[in-house]
């Protein structure tokens, strides 16, 4: 595997350099493979060492290249060492990456570049990622979804690479929507309704109480009146806001179960409404709360301490705000889940609310607030189904694969299969998922269903087919399993092109848990794709001689499980079929 190449080189850099070997192991990249053949698989970029101290520099680049080159000897490995301009470049022996890449990895294939050195550079330990979010009653935007996907990625990465991960869902459940919901309720709620269309009827009465309330003073008090129930824990009006919450999240659950994602715990803001009275009282004993004129409780953030920036955290009636219950929740998760990082996941507008709340837990002594971190993401434009604007989650899917189920009946490659709506629910969903993740998370971008459904495109679709088709061949070609094979046969550009691309495999799992943004696996699957395209052309194993099918079948066979462990991974349910 990668890592075997990785060690080996980065002990022969220490021997010479007089360095721990780990210094080297995360200063090698593989080489990025192109159309033209590759000779190189390894490069140390000789900047990257003068950059992290662990070489000198003397202002000469190139000379140093050539000198350290001149120590490099060939070995039983490396078969050739060479200098491009400040890197130097190194070519394993064709034989040895054969049999590393396509060699056992492990109890089992899943564990292919998961055991990378790379990976003990980063801190181990519990991480809680807390997603999706959505806001009770209220109507589910695009930005849901996108929270949702991110962060189920981000959870998955943490996991496979060692972290022990918590996934939480903090729902808006909290807070006058309910106000608004309760009084519209007791005027044309329907408890049938209810429980036939829970979301949709919560959102039609919410929708019918807002419009009504901007002509109707009785009702806007009614609304504040049933708040204020809410707020004393009076039963009748507690019994009915638990019931709208238990329902909602069943609802939500099986939208989720449809996308693949799970919870360990359903919280939201309801759960941190008394806690906020401690926040605020600690605030005062810290000396950090300050009362405005207005009446309202803030925290002082700026730095010269002239109000320039600040946080409130009591409106002038003494009801907790937004950030006040973020405070509370933040502190009672590290309480209770001993979290060694908190990662939040929401659009960029919320970037200034992160900020401040770690700013405010920081000033509260909490160190550990620094180990928390907000992944923003950019907003999505047009995401519109057949029927006009988008209400529920359960739309866009429904949409998605409706389009997708319709492509395939167009297509003549199309296999017979047992459940064709779920084999296009999951080619949907991955579509979905790889639109949004190609680019930078923080970028807008627009919502297309054409483009993004495409088959030959660099899409979700894509992914399936090609993971489809590597199953299939391997199903009905044998079972992929035989260890033993000939390996001097696999000798094409074809096979080293994938063995090569497959060396990035845990450089870009390392580098997307350093920043978090899923584009750099997508990228690396998509081109994987394009790889095995070339592969199943030129590389038949129908007709070739046993030991050379047999050959060509384990590098197939791997490259299916890698491409299914990196959709996994993006939160994608790889198909066997399609
Ligand atoms: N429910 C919020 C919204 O829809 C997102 C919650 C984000 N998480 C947090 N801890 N504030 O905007």
């Amino acid at each position: 595997m990668a890592c075997f190449f990785r060690r080996h080189i980065a002990s022969k850099l220490s021997q010479i350099l007089q360095q721990p070997e780990d210094v080297f192991i995360s200063a090698l990249s593989a080489v990025p493979v192109s159309n033209k053949q590759q000779t190189a698989d390894f490069r140390l970029s000789i900047g990257t060492l003068f950059k992290d101290g662990i070489v000198p520099s003397n202002g000469d680049v190139q000379s140093q290249a050539e000198a350290l080159l001149n120590e490099l000897k060939q070995d039983r490995v490396v078969e050739e060492v060479s200098t491009g301009r400040g890197v130097i470049n190194f070519r394993v022996h064709r034989k040895l990456l054969v049999q590393k890449m396509l060699g056992p990895c492990g109890k089992d294939d899943d564990t292919f570049g998961l055991n990378s050195e790379l990976f003990n550079r980063l801190e181990k330990g519990r991480t809680l990622v807390e997603f999706g979010s959505p806001n009770i009653a209220k109507r589910f935007h695009a930005g849901h979804l996108r929270s949702t996907i991110i962060g189920n990625f981000i959870a998955n990465l943490k996991q496979s690479i060692g972290n022990d991960v918590i996934r939480v869902n903090y729902l808006g459940d909290w807070g006058m929507q309910f106000g608004m919901l309760g009084a519209g309720f007791d005027r044309y709620g329907s408890q049938e309704k209810l429980e036939e269309n829970p979301l949709q009827h919560m959102f039609d009465v919410y929708v019918q109480v807002n419009r009504e309330a901007e002509m109707n003073e009785d009702l806007r008090h009614a609304a504040r009146d049933f708040f204020r129930r809410l707020e004393h824990h009076e039963g009748k009006a507690m019994a009915l806001w638990q019931h709208f919450r238990e329902i909602s999240v069943k609802e939500y659950q099986q939208v989720y179960n449809r996308l693949g994602v799970h919870y360990d715990i359903y919280s939201g803001e309801s759960f941190h409404r008394v806690q906020t009275q401690e926040v605020v009282q600690e605030l005062q004993h810290l000396g950090l709360l300050k009362i405005t004129e207005k009446g309202t409780a803030v925290v002082d953030l700026s730095p010269s301490g002239d109000m320039s920036s600040y946080s409130t955290v009591l409106r002038s009636d003494g009801t907790s705000l937004y950030i006040t219950r973020d405070i509370a929740a933040a502190m009672d998760r590290k309480e209770k889940y001993t979290f060694h990082e908190m990662i939040y996941v929401t659009d960029k507008s919320q970037e200034n609310h992160f900020h401040q709340l770690f700013q405010v837990l920081l000033a509260m002594g909490h160190s550990w607030a620094q180990r928390c971190r907000h992944v923003p993401f950019g907003l999505v434009q047009g995401m519109k189904t057949r029927h006009g604007e988008v209400i529920f989650l359960e739309d866009v899917l429904d949409e998605a694969r409706a389009r997708m189920l319709h492509n395939m009946s167009l297509s003549k490659t199309t296999k017979e299969m047992d459940n064709p709506e779920d084999t296009a629910d999951k080619v949907a969903i991955s579509a979905l998922i790889v639109q949004d993740f190609k680019g930078p998370l923080e970028a807008d971008y627009r919502f297309d269903w054409d483009r993004m459904l495409q088959a030959k495109g660099d899409t979700g679709v894509r992914l399936q087919y090609t993971h489809a088709r590597l199953c299939s061949l391997v199903h009905l070609q044998g079972n992929g399993q035989e260890l033993e094979f000939d390996h001097s046969v696999l000798v094409e550009p074809r096979t080293i092109s994938i063995l090569q691309h497959l060396l990035h495999y845990d450089e870009v799992l390392y580098r997307s848990a350093q920043d978090l943004q899923p584009k750099h696996l997508v990228n690396f699957l998509i081109k994987l794709c394009h790889l095995v395209a070339s592969a199943l052309r030129d590389l038949p194993v129908k007709g070739s001689p046993p030991n050379v099918a047999q050959a060509r079948l384990q590098l197939f066979s791997r490259t299916c499980s890698v491409l299914a462990n990196g959709m996994r991974i993006l939160g994608i349910t790889p198909v066997d079929k399609m």
